[in-house]
């Protein structure tokens, strides 16, 4: 029979998809055969832990009792997974076997993952973490160094980094101060978007991409390498507005999670350019992997751009894919214990050849009709009716052109910029932010437009050269041209104009 001799409790904060949620940590101290246990269903990679806790501090100086050791994680039914727990179990511990003081425990979370030496190192997720925690009535936070840059991020919660495990066991004990930053986290990255100045000539598809950045439309480019389109797309981010606050934090929160954050100046502020290989796979591309699944693409694209470069080279399948984010803003990512839902609220960029072979003047192409009509007739479909606006790129044909200098993505910017304030304003009381965002039914009903402008809707609907939701779409995209032109209402040049977009550029 074992007799309890001692009990620590740490709290410590696990991330369940997004949702952030404080756990109980309790380590409990028998006198029973010499042991180590884990419970409160922790998952592979947190039985794990065990060698790297049973390491971490008996390479610190500190004793890992040789008795039956006892932890558990608490709330049970949470599921619990990664290394974050390291931090607060190691402490449990001592605590527990009296090498470390608890005063400072109280309204304390402790979040890291232990090195067999006992160094803290860097873990996933730490900004939505300490969201969790604040919210939850925790105001001090013992973090990995690496990490304090991004936790200063969350207001009114106190950080302090520490290397190691003797670094915490000292704070505890009152004879050493955590390292901590007061705004370097919050300065963020000089912008290391390319500019539009850059790019000569191609004047309907910097238009194209104009309009795409004023209203958050989709836009697919096809035309011959070498002529500029993924040197466009790679600039749209900056023609973009910057992130507001609270999209800042959204944004840095699932790069946290995604373990691609800058250390030092880890906040998020201007849209995110995410640009997948035409290899990758489904699950690169819409996040996935056991326990703290990964987002994928699409949310680290969330607020920002995906480019899919070469799109014509991907899969079927993985295009597909795409359905489901594009519809809902949202990805349901599969893991072993269900479903996580991660944020995917992107602008997807496309960019194509017309043909396989791809040279670079189209008279000298190798391929067979057949070829041709089905490496683009790939994108059709379901796919494709959510692609608002369609460029096609043709070389320039007049060199003097070729010397002409764009103009920069500051001047393009503030054309957006404005056209954004108009929709917004127009939508405000609604609480739609972009034309994308208004619903289908208002675009028909409270917001119809005059007869005569929907007439050509009406005659593309008749014959069957656009969707119902389609035309939808083609509204919305008229919206945004007459926000561009400073417009009320979008009128029958606006709706012409919008049909075309869609209409171009299908390569057939
Ligand atoms: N319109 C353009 N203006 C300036 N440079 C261009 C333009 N189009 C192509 N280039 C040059 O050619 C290179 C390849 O362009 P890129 O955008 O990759 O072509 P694509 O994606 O259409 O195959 C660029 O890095 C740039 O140096
Ligand atoms: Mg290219
Ligand atoms: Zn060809």
């Amino acid at each position: 029979m074992s007799v309890v001799t001692d009990l620590g409790r740490v709290h410590s904060v696990g991330l369940n998809a997004f949702a952030a949620d404080v756990v109980e940590i309790q380590a409990n101290i028998s006198s029973g055969l010499p042991g180590f246990r884990i419970s409160g269903s922790a998952d592979t990679s947190l039985k794990e832990a065990k060698e790297r806790v049973r390491a971490a501090v008996n390479n610190s100086g500190l004793k890992f009792p040789e008795k039956q050791v006892t932890v558990a994680l608490a709330p049970a039914n949470l599921p619990k997974s990664g290394a974050g727990f390291d931090l607060a179990m190691a402490v449990a511990v001592l605590v527990a076997t009296g090498q470390a003081l608890t005063t400072l425990l109280s309204g304390t979370v402790m979040i890291g993952e232990l090195a067999l030496d006992g160094r803290l190192r860097s873990t996933r997720g730490v900004l939505p973490l300490l969201l969790g925690a604040r919210d939850a009535g925790f105001t001090r936070a013992v973090v990995p160094t690496e990490n304090v840059a991004e936790a200063v991020l969350v207001d009114g919660i106190e950080v302090g980094g520490a290397d190691s495990l003797s670094d915490v066991v000292a704070w505890l004990a009152g004879n050493l101060v955590l390292d901590t930053v007061h705004d370097g986290g919050r300065t963020p990255e000089p912008s290391s978007v390319p500019d539009m100045t850059d790019v000569v000539g191609q004047p309907a598809a910097r238009h194209a991409l104009e309009v795409a950045a004023a209203g958050a439309h989709h836009i697919l480019m096809t035309g011959p390498p070498g002529i500029g389109k993924t040197m466009l797309a790679c600039r749209l981010p900056g023609i973009l507005p910057r992130l507001s606050h609270s999209e800042s934090l959204e944004v840095t929160a699932i790069h946290s999670v995604a373990g691609i954050l800058p250390a030092h100046r880890p906040l998020v502020v201007t849209p995110p350019f995410v640009a997948p290989h035409h290899s990758a796979s489904i699950t690169a591309l819409l996040g996935g992997g056991t326990g703290m699944a990964r987002p994928g693409a699409v949310s680290r694209a969330h607020r920002g751009v995906l480019f899919l470069d070469e799109c014509a080279e991907m899969g079927s399948k993985v295009l597909d894919s795409l359905r489901q984010p594009l519809e809902d803003g949202t990805v349901r990512v599969a893991r072993r214990d269900g479903t996580a839902v991660y944020p995917a609220r992107f602008q997807l960029i496309l960019s194509a050849n017309p043909c396989p072979c791809a040279p670079v003047n189209d008279v000298d192409c190798v391929c067979t009709s057949i070829v041709r009509r089905r490496y683009l007739g790939k994108l059709s479909g379901p796919l494709m009716d959510r692609i608002d606006i369609r460029v096609q790129m043709e070389p320039p044909g007049d060199t003097a052109l070729m010397t002409e200098q764009g103009e920069s993505s500051a001047v393009v910017g503030a054309r957006v910029a404005q056209a954004r304030e108009a929709a917004r304003d127009r939508w405000r009381d609604h609480g739609w932010m972009t034309n994308t965002e208004v619903p289908g039914s208002a675009l028909r009903r409270r917001f119809r437009l005059a007869p005569e402008a929907m007439k050509p809707i009406e005659s593309f609907l008749r014959e069957g050269r656009i969707t119902a939701r389609g035309a939808d779409r083609a509204l919305r995209l008229a919206w945004t041209l007459t926000d561009l032109r400073g417009g009320t209402s979008p009128d029958v040049d606006d709706v012409v104009q919008a049909l075309m977009y869609r209409d171009r550029g299908s390569g057939r």
